[in-house]
């Protein structure tokens, strides 16, 4: 029986995408709001339920780094990098081919695309059954929280069709690294850290100067709650929540959410946005948030941390 469910759903879900529709798609980073990448249409009702600015363009996403081939030049950077991170969480910006077909609207005009493969099963198994790759931005509306969760999306997105993956391991959004570049450079940092992608590279990896938007979750409100969010605390203001990481000795507020009470930065990754969802309510002023080591993974939370109190 259960099984019987689960294909209805899946084969709803392909259906959907295939008609040029809007499906709430699970990966192990956040909730994508994933159509058909190729088609305007359909990647235009993703910019509309977003409310999304023109000019971010989307990730592709695809099953494998060959059907990853058939959209984008490789080079020897991104042979490498698939290898060692594919699937997983690494968005790749390489040269679009001249004969990809990808929408416009997916790639907001620019010669380069964003692609990766996603790891999470559902995803794979939606993406191997589809002959086409889907844009998929967070499915959130823009300038609030990424999902982790189903619930999250069908809060933000009554009407959605959206597939229930579980809670997402990684909690954030993919590394992004462009590769077009004289040296590979990280637009977005992520799980797959700086140090990681250097080793298997072989090389330094450079530096982000071309400000005109090249990138990321670069619109600087991008990861926002409604009230304001006041990073590495010492102490408590009135009316305040607490967003704590590992253990200290601030007591006395009147909510507190631990991102993880071991300090283990993976676990407070993967908590970050739900916790940033509970505390964000009308009851707090504010939200606290303590010191978060800056090393691996805890680069990409500071990151985003950083993004939401600006
Ligand atoms: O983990 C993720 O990457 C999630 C899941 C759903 O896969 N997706 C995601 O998509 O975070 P989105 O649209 O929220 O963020 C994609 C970022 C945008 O900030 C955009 O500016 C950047 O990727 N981007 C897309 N195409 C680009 C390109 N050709 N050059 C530079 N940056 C690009
Ligand atoms: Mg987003």
């Amino acid at each position: 029986m259960k099984r019987l469910a689960q294909k209805t759903v899946i084969d709803k879900a392909l259906k959907t995408l295939r008609e040029g529709g809007l499906v709430g798609l699970p990966t192990e980073t956040v909730y994508g709001l994933a159509a058909n990448a190729l088609s305007d249409e359909a990647v235009a009702r993703i910019y509309a339920l977003k409310a999304r600015p023109q000019f971010n363009p989307l990730i592709a996403h695809v099953a494998s780094a060959e059907q990853a081939m058939m959209y984008v030049a490789f080079n020897d950077w991104a042979h490498k990098l698939a290898d060692a991170f594919w699937p997983g969480p690494l968005t790749l910006i390489l040269p679009k081919k001249k004969d990809s077909g990808v929408s416009l609207l997916t790639t907001a005009g620019l010669d380069t695309l964003a692609i990766r493969v996603p790891a999470h099963p559902i995803a794979q198994h939606i993406l191997k059954n589809l002959v086409f790759p889907l844009a998929a931005p967070s499915a959130n509306p823009s300038e609030s929280l990424s999902p982790t969760t189903m619930e999250h999306v069908q809060q933000a997105f009554p009407d959605l069709y959206v597939l229930n993956g579980g809670p997402c391991i990684v909690g954030l959004e993919s590394t992004i690294v462009d590769l077009t570049q004289k040296v590979p450079v990280i637009l977005r940092p992520g799980s797959v850290t700086l140090q990681e992608i250097e080793a298997v590279l072989g090389c330094q990896l450079g530096t982000n100067t071309d400000k005109t938007i090249k990138s990321p979750g670069q619109l600087k409100r991008h990861y926002a709650p409604s009230i304001p969010l006041r990073l590495n605390v010492t102490h408590l203001n009135p009316k305040e929540a607490l967003l704590s990481f590992g253990a200290h000795d601030l007591k006395g507020a009147i909510r507190e959410i631990n991102l993880s009470p071991q300090g283990d930065l993976q676990e407070a990754a993967a908590n970050l946005f739900a916790a940033l969802a509970k505390l964000d309510s009308s009851e707090y002023e504010s939200i606290a948030v303590l010191p978060i080591p800056p090393q691996g993974i805890g680069l990409a939370l500071n990151d985003r941390l950083k993004r939401a109190s600006s």
